[in-house]
């Protein structure tokens, strides 16, 4: 029998696991559009819904793809060849492993851009760009930024730069030491941000106005907007925590480490959230102003308050720090698929695949100025296809399917024994990744292709 390809890196510890879990999860889905919906979706009646989804179809997928992944102990398609080999199970499954790498390439390719609006902002911020600016100015200030593409193309370029110069470490030297500095600052910016929330006046209203639920705003959208955010959220369906959990150690439960991932997205979501609002809130700003919340109503904010300079800075630093982790978390599927079965070395594949991702990148560049009216899906633009296509297709499918492989190609023993499921929770698991979480995201999926 041919020799099973195994990845051969591993984590440094159960923690450091757990903060690059979360560095992927954390990102532009918690600050930028988790605010947002819920504003636009009924406030408490949506984090509801949201909750829901997240226990009962996040939180399964993701115990499922870490187990995959560290079962397999290869890049997503690998593990799920050495897994489809030894429970002599089809071949064709092995196709949700090219679904990963693809997906994650390809949503890399315009959250790069997004990132670099991140980082562009953080640098206008250090500079007092935003000192004393008024609602005209900043819309001005964001159609003029939008417009121009080289200064896209050169943001863009610069979180794929970094994203290449830190994964090329690899995971030890690489992504352990990126996480090591990310995540803590991550924390103490939102911590720090809180405390400012808390002397604006507005906290209340922000907690009332994510908390309190109007379920009038409430629809059947509302419902599978709150389902398709559960996934982007914990990154599920690309790949990524399984290809983190294919570096994990034996000896690590899963089930305790996808507990705290989904525990910290969460609550770094909600805290965000209320950051968000109270600054909006306390400076006279509405809240319903959909995806321009980041980049239109808070500078707004920053320009006007006390100490705008400092927070707006921290704020868009916090921004930087969230997109970078989780966007070096979407290449490496495909960079352990290239090295284990191509024989690339690291330095050669995140190069390449960095390249890759930067060209496409550029038609997202392109969507907000030269092809703004330039449709390819439909009415969509590039970048609107690229999200249609990975957002609404690509994601719930590899989700769909991660469930369905871990609910019936394995049996129960198999299942438990690798992820550490505890005995009384065995049976429900067992019915929410064979039935419960493959029915609701097929639903979905149906809703939104069509
Ligand atoms: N979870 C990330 C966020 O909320 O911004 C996005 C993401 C990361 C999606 C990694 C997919 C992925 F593979």
């Amino acid at each position: 029998m041919a020799q099973l390809k195994l990845s051969t890196q591993a984590w440094t510890s159960q923690t450091i696991f757990i903060l690059a879990a979360i560095g992927s999860a954390v990102g532009l889905g918690n600050l930028w559009k988790f605010p947002y919906i819920t504003g636009e979706n009924g406030g408490g009646a949506f984090v509801i819904v949201y909750l829901l989804c997240i226990l009962l179809i996040g939180l399964p997928i993701l115990i499922a793809e870490i187990t995959l992944g560290r079962a397999g102990k290869a890049s997503p398609p690998q593990a799920i060849a050495n897994i489809v080999r030894e429970t002599g199970s089809s071949k064709l499954w092995v196709l949700l492993g090219f679904n990963a790498v693809m997906g994650g390439l390809l949503i890399l390719t315009f959250y790069s851009v997004i990132a670099g609006w991140g980082i562009a902002y953080f640098v206008d911020s250090l500079f007092g760009v935003f000192s004393g600016m008024n609602a005209d100015q900043a819309q001005q200030h964001f159609d003029d930024f939008v417009a121009s593409p080289s200064g896209l193309t050169f943001w863009h370029s610069v979180v794929m730069l970094l994203t290449i110069l830190i994964v090329v470490k690899g995971v030890r030297s690489g992504i352990e030491r990126a996480i090591n500095i990310m995540m803590p600052g991550l924390l103490i910016i939102l911590l720090v941000l809180l405390g400012y929330a808390t002397t604006t006046g507005a906290l209340g209203q922000s907690f009332e106005f994510l908390f309190k639920p109007n379920f009038s705003a409430l629809t059947t959208d509302s419902v599978l907007i709150a389902l398709g955010h559960a996934f982007f959220t914990l990154s599920l369906g690309f790949g990524t925590m399984m290809v983190y959990g294919s570096y994990m150690p034996k000896d690590y439960s899963i089930v305790r480490a996808s507990l705290w991932i989904v525990a910290a997205d969460t609550i770094i979501a909600l805290i965000a959230g209320l950051v968000i609002f109270s600054i909006v809130f306390g400076n006279g700003l509405e809240a319903g102003s959909g995806p321009g919340l980041l980049f239109q109503t808070l500078p707004i904010a920053f320009g006007q308050m006390t100490g705008g300079w400092f927070f707006g800075t921290l704020f868009f630093g916090m921004v930087v720090f969230a997109a970078l982790s989780s966007a070096i978390s979407m290449i490496e599927p495909a960079i352990s698929w290239l090295e284990q079965n191509w024989g690339f070395t690291r330095r050669k594949a995140a190069w390449t695949l960095g390249l890759f991702s930067w060209t496409l990148g550029l038609g997202s560049v392109l969507s907000f100025n030269l092809w703004k009216n330039v449709h390819f899906l439909q009415d969509k633009t590039f970048f609107g296809t690229m999200d249609f296509l990975t957002s609404n297709v690509m994601l719930p499918l590899g989700g769909m399917f991660t469930a369905l492989f871990v609910g019936w190609v394995w049996t129960q023993q198999q299942r438990d024994g690798e992820s550490g499921m505890p005995p009384k929770w065995s049976n429900l698991y067992g019915v929410l990744v064979k039935f419960v979480a493959p029915v609701l995201v097929f639903v979905v999926f149906v809703e939104s292709v069509t």
